[in-house]
């Protein structure tokens, strides 16, 4: 199938790519660069010795995406292009409303008249808000924290109703929990602009020698160290269930994509220095605004319908993120 990917130059949305090269698929990347670079296309194609079709467009840019749609005949759209910095939320909504709203309402409507109506969305873990009963089921409720979660509901809830309105559609939304690692090759990976806001890259960063110490975001918390708990996933999983849900598609499902086992800050510190032999200096901090104490998946229904389960470990994650780190470093 020719697959379009939006934000596919991006962190997940190269990974998934290079999935779905490596699984005989054609890939369409559609994407502004704006948090992301050229590199990473030079990169899938790198990786999979594979060319890639890759239109640098802003979606905000109705236009130029149906004019990609009708020079490309798209079986299947994976829509990843957002803004996702959850702080940066908060100081502008409006960016975020507009970017990441606008840009769905521009590709869902250019799907509709280019007759393409099979859609992957990334969701984020970020819909479950502060969640009170553990693990999180797709059934659980929802709600925001700040704007960025909320452009996740209100773009999945213009998703649900697309799909009440017309059961031509078929719409996957994957709940995708804390994504980290890289590609084996370290390749590609993540590599945030300016001082990261996400534990991982925050890590990398400190190992690196590029920033002094992590501040540890609270150690009070109801969990057995005190500090927070969260699903990490190795992205290449991540792009795996993309794969599966694309075999799978049809009608309108929803999955969480995690792992279904938490680690604490603290745990994920220890594992990192265990892995790859470098110190995290850090220092305990006041906690942050709007973090959960505790949040992980239950992946059953993903395991059940898609066929899929996350297989790599924390140690894996550790290890694939500090390898990316040093090679960009090199
Ligand atoms: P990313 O920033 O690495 O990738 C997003 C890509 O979208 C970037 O390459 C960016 O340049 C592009 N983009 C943004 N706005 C655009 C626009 N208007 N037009 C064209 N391209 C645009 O982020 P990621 O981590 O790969 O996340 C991908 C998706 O997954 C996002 O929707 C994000 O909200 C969601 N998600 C991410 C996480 C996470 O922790 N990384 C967790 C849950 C959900
Ligand atoms: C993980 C844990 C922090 C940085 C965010 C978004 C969520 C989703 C994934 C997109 C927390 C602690 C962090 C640091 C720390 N993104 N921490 N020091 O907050 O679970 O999720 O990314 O959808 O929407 O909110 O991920 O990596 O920021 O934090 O102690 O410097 O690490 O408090 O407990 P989070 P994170």
């Amino acid at each position: 199938m020719k697959i379009l990917l939006t934000g596919g130059a991006g962190y997940i949305g190269s990974h998934t790519a290079t999935e779905l090269l490596r699984s005989g698929h054609r890939v369409v990347i559609v994407d502004n660069l704006s948090n992301s670079s050229i590199d990473s296309v030079r990169g899938i194609e790198q990786i999979t010795g594979q060319k890639v079709i890759f239109y640098e467009c802003d979606i905000l840019d109705m236009s130029a995406l149906s004019n990609i749609f009708r020079d490309q005949k798209i079986d299947a759209v994976m829509h990843f292009a957002g803004l996702k910095a959850v702080g940066e939320s908060v100081a502008s909504p409006l960016l975020y409303y507009r970017n990441n709203l606008i840009s769905t309402l521009n590709l869902l409507k250019t799907m509709q008249d280019a007759d393409c109506r099979n859609l992957i969305f990334s969701s984020s873990a970020t819909v479950y808000g502060m969640p009170e009963t553990l693990p999180v089921t797709e059934d659980s409720p929802l709600s925001a924290l700040n704007p960025y979660g909320y452009t996740k509901l209100v773009q999945e809830n213009m998703l649900r109703d697309i799909w009440a309105a017309d059961n031509g559609w078929n719409i996957t939304l994957l709940r995708y929990f804390n994504p980290v690692g890289a590609d084996e090759s370290g390749i590609i990976g993540e590599n945030p602009r300016g001082i990261p806001n996400n534990l991982f890259p925050f890590i990398m960063r400190v190992a690196a020698g590029q920033l002094e110490q992590l501040g540890v975001f609270g150690d009070d918390y109801g969990t057995p160290d005190g500090t927070a708990i969260r699903d990490y996933i190795h992205v290449a999983d991540l792009a795996k269930g993309h794969i599966k849900a694309l075999e799978r598609i049809g009608g309108l499902s929803i999955y969480n994509l995690g792992t279904g086992r938490g680690y604490s800050v603290l745990e994920c510190i220890r594992m990192f220095e265990k892995v790859t032999g470098q110190k995290i200096p850090f220092a305990i901090k006041p906690r942050r605004a709007g973090d959960a104490p505790i949040i992980y998946a239950n992946p059953s229904k993903a395991v059940t319908e898609l066929d899929w389960r996350a297989e790599k470990d924390l140690s894996d994650m550790c290890r694939d993120s500090w390898n990316f780190q040093n090679k960009i470093i090199s």
